[in-house]
């Protein structure tokens, strides 16, 4: 098997890579033998399940589209850089892997925070990766969706969503690109199925974009001035009930919905099972960074965050931390835009669960273990 990630060098495409290049080192046990449960040390849990029937049966090949090259490569992926809106580029570059498989679509067009994600400009980039995947022996193509789905990010929300639940009348490339697959794949020998994740949980430390990190940057801040660790959203998320994806699951969650039959044709929402609710996390992320717990105080932290490399800059020096500007380790209108949403944010995971995937992770630990990752990684202080 053969799989092409687009958008392999962003958060979900390299955790994509990372699952699929380890499936050819890691020893399977024979196929439709469980794994033994494993011990959760890294805060998600993994019930005994089936391995893919595929994955066990000989691993990946896998090669990565973007247009940058990685960071941070990962062994066993063969990276291709490409413009993924240039048609002809795009054909070019699969050309020396037409024997291509699967593809996974993780790319996402350049967008800024907190704006709508322009859907003609990334339904163009999944058209052309496609048509150029199409000409080999294609199988299978995973999409990697979102909560965006359900219009997480505008308001409140029919919970827990299901996948079959009426679409948001609201502009949506998620949309866009599943009716494609929907329409292409009619009558084609391959198939498709789409990943529903919330909100990531990462270690990504070439990802600004990224909560914990964010989050992580803002404690440090806020400790460097002699402030304590205010929520700074509405009072309304601080209280309601909010569901993570944990990255690592969900890359075991496309692997699985690309190599079991029944996943075909089917969308799946995959976050890590467990609900929480800021106000209970955010004290044990105060004494995680050893400061004082604070009260609701609503900021734009895009705004009230201008202005304090200086203060980042002592941090860094105190702490001896790695080279990485402020604007490398935070970014403000993300952690605005995660934080200020005063709904309930659930998605049903019954449905992947029937279907045979029962990973899960306990979310709080899972982010203050992350936290524990950007510390020895000498990122956060
Ligand atoms: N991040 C989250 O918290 C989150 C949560 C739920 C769902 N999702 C969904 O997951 C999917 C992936 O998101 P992500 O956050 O992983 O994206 P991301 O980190 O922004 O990565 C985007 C990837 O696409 C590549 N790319 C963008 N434009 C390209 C082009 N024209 N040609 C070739 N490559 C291109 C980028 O590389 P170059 O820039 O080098 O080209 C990068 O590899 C999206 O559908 C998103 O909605 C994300």
């Amino acid at each position: 098997m053969k799989a092409v990630i687009a958008g392999v060098t962003g958060a979900v495409g390299s955790a994509i890579a990372r699952e699929l290049a380890r499936d050819n080192t890691v020893p399977h046990p024979p196929t439709g033998q469980p794994e033994a449960a494993a011990i959760p040390l890294d805060g998600i849990a993994k019930r005994p399940r089936q391995r893919p029937p595929l994955a066990s049966s000989g691993g990946w090949a896998v090669a990565g589209l973007s247009r940058n090259p990685p960071k941070r490569p990962i062994a066993g992926v063969e990276y291709v850089r490409t413009d993924l809106a240039d048609t002809d580029r795009c054909r070019r570059a699969l050309d020396g892997h037409g024997d291509a498989t699967h593809l996974f679509y993780c790319a996402r067009a350049t967008h800024r925070e907190q704006t709508l994600e322009d859907a003609a400009t990334n339904l163009a980039l999944l058209d052309n990766v496609l048509s150029a995947a199409e000409r080999g022996p294609l199988r299978h193509v995973h999409l990697v969706q979102g909560g965006k789905v359900y219009g997480v990010h505008v308001g409140p929300f029919p919970t827990p969503a299901r996948e079959d639940d009426p679409r948001a009348p609201i502009e949506n490339f998620n949309y866009d690109q599943e009716d494609l697959l929907r329409r292409r794949s009619e009558g084609r020998p391959w198939t498709w199925s789409a990943s529903r994740p919330n909100t990531l949980l990462h270690f990504s430390p070439a990802i600004a974009r990224n909560l914990v990190s964010s989050l992580g940057a803002y404690a440090a801040i806020c400790r460097e001035l002699g402030c304590a660790l205010d929520f700074p959203g509405p009072e309304g998320a601080y209280r309601s009930l909010t569901q993570v994806t944990s990255i690592e699951l969900l890359a075991r969650a496309a692997a699985w919905m690309a190599t079991e039959p029944e996943c075909a044709n089917q969308a799946f929402n995959v976050t890590n099972g467990d609900v929480f609710r800021w106000c209970r996390l955010w004290p044990r992320i105060a004494e995680a960074f050893g400061m004082a717990c604070g009260s609701v105080r609503p900021l734009r932290l895009a705004a009230a965050m201008q202005g304090r490399e200086a203060v980042w800059e002592r941090v860094r020096e105190r702490y001896g931390l790695a080279p990485r500007s402020l604007a490398e380790v935070a970014n403000w209108g993300y952690l605005d835009a995660t934080l200020e949403r005063t709904w309930d944010e659930i998605l049903s995971t019954a449905k992947a669960r029937s279907f045979g995937f029962h990973d899960w992770a306990d979310s709080e630990e899972r982010l203050l273990a992350l936290i524990g990752e950007y510390r020895a990684a000498k990122i956060l202080p």
